[in-house]
């Protein structure tokens, strides 16, 4: 028998979820972002599982020609673009769409050598301070990039910082659409958040990630709201039961004392499976016991599902196997199947206890973890 440890991956879901980004956004092209391996789901299953998607994001320029090589023909966009001139006749030799966003790559754009046209995404810097040029600077890299002869189409393209939260993307839309009015040009706006709930982003190419794996990009409204699936659920097993006594501790660091007798399951899924550590429910410092600082681990535990039903983690979350509170399912044993989070446990609620967003969590899942697809 290996390890119960098993993420499950739904290509089902993540098909449907293009659907569910298309019917939202029906007039723009979908570019479906697969950086960080499809977001922890698999490079090449996600992309076969989104084939009907017009174009793929991505960042890692191998990643790029190995989609291509596996016979991919839609737009394949370099998210942060070529960081050496050395990488541009690759880019060239596999038709690569580039995000520039610096007055290095244009300067690297002038000097190659080579005759191809290229596909180019401008970005402008509405705000988030992260890529891209100013709209000011920005009017300067486009004339220079409209009449350049390594330049064959130029799509406009920004980032919002806030299209998920109350603030929304009044201002940085604003600051794009001054910039961008005169110009006869495709633009791309849009990730999950916009496209759900803004369509005055939508342009020509939305550029959604999160949701296309079945998780919402919102606080306040699931996934399911949505009508998303989620694609990967984590799940394994109790592998060992403790019979807590009143006054024991679990864990490294002792971070829980159970207060009265209790039963406790170990589940096979620890840090190094990818599962956050800071998760596990703390007891409050109880009168003479030295506690070390619970190193922001969520007072209320994290919620997982043991044989179909809700509870939650204690303790601090090890290398390989955490702590879940059996106390209130009394049939709860060794072999119970647990879910971590996907169907039924929606990734979203795991984040929060946690203090992270499901964005890690997808990604986090590490190599040792069997995939089962
Ligand atoms: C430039 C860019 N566009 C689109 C996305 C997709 O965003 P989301 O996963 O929130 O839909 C990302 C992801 O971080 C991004 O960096």
């Amino acid at each position: 028998m290996p390890r119960p440890i098993q993420a499950h991956i739904n290509l089902n879901a993540l098909e449907s979820n293009l659907r569910v980004a298309r019917r939202a956004a029906p007039s723009a092209r979908i570019m479906a972002v697969i950086k960080a391996d499809g977001y922890g789901h698999g490079l090449m299953r996600t992309a076969e599982a989104l084939s009907a998607a017009d174009g793929f994001a991505l960042l890692d320029i191998q990643d790029a020609v190995q989609l291509r090589e596996a016979g991919f023909r839609q737009t394949i966009l370099l998210l942060e673009g070529f960081f050496d001139a050395q990488e541009l006749p690759v880019v060239a030799q596999y038709d690569l769409a580039c995000v520039i966003y610096n007055a290095q790559q244009i300067a690297m754009l002038d000097a190659y050598p080579g005759r191809e046209k290229l596909d180019i995404w401008l970005k402008v810097n509405s705000g988030m301070n992260r890529l891209g040029f100013t709209p000011q600077q920005a009017v300067q890299a486009l004339e220079q990039l409209r009449s350049h002869r390594a330049v064959r189409g130029i799509t406009l393209v920004t980032h919002f910082a806030n299209a998920d939260e109350a603030r929304g993307i009044a201002e940085p839309l604003a600051r794009f659409n001054d910039f961008a009015a005169p110009y006869r040009v495709p633009r791309s706006l849009a990730n999950s958040a916009a496209l759900l709930r803004y369509p005055e982003t939508h342009g020509d190419w939305v550029r959604p990630g999160l949701m296309l794996y079945g998780a919402s990009p919102f606080a306040e409204v699931s996934a399911q709201q949505l009508g998303l699936q989620p694609a990967m659920t984590l799940r394994s097993r109790i592998i060992a039961v403790q019979d807590l006594r009143a006054g024991d501790e679990i864990g490294y660091g002792a971070l829980f004392r159970a207060e009265h007798a209790m039963r406790v399951g170990i589940v096979a899924c620890g840090y190094a499976d990818g599962y956050p550590r800071q998760s596990g429910r703390v007891e409050p410092e109880a009168p003479g016991i030295h506690r070390p600082t619970p190193c922001g681990c969520a007072p209320n535990g994290t919620p997982l599902l043991v044989d179909g039903q809700t509870a939650q983690t204690l303790g601090r979350v090890s290398m390989d196997m955490l702590y879940a509170d059996l106390s209130k399912l009394p049939q709860a044993g060794v072999g119970s199947r647990v879910v971590l989070w996907g169907e039924d446990m929606p990734i979203e609620e795991v984040a929060r206890a946690a203090g992270t967003v499901s964005y890690e969590l997808m990604c986090a899942l590490t190599a040792r973890v069997p995939v089962i697809v």
